[in-house]
């Protein structure tokens, strides 16, 4: 598992790097995360990741996804989103990103 995210992790990245359009297309042939509410495909946790870690820590720290629960998460998502000036396709993959690891509600 640890070694399948690694290899993903390099392909999203790679990709990201290249284009931001390759990063957030969807594919449902992917493998999958279970979260509480819906299912999270790799490519769309990875590069929710990429861009939390990219956006989300330059004015405060790197909160970590188990901070809170998605009720939470969801408000400061709303509230952090325009301070990171996020497009609303980043907006969902960091909100899908988040709630894989969230606190259960
Ligand atoms: C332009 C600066 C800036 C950026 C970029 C930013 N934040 Fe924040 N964030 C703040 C400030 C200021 C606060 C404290 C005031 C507040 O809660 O509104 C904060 C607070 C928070 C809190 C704590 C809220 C609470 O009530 O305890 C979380 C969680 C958070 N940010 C997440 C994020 C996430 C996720 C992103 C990326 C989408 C992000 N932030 C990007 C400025 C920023």
């Amino acid at each position: 598992m640890k070694k399948q995210l690694a290899v993903f992790s390099i392909a999203v990245l790679a990709a990201y790097a290249c284009s931001q359009k390759t990063a957030t297309t969807v594919s449902t042939s992917e493998p999958t995360i279970k979260t509480e509410s819906a299912t999270v495909n790799h490519e769309r946790y990875l590069a929710g990741k990429t861009i939390y870690d990219a956006k989300c820590g330059r004015c405060h720290k790197l909160y970590e996804p188990q901070t809170g629960n998605m009720t939470q998460w969801n408000k400061w998502i709303d509230r952090m989103a325009p301070k990171a000036k996020l497009t609303e396709e980043e907006t969902a993959l960091v909100r899908d990103y988040v709630s894989v690891n969230a606190k259960p509600m």
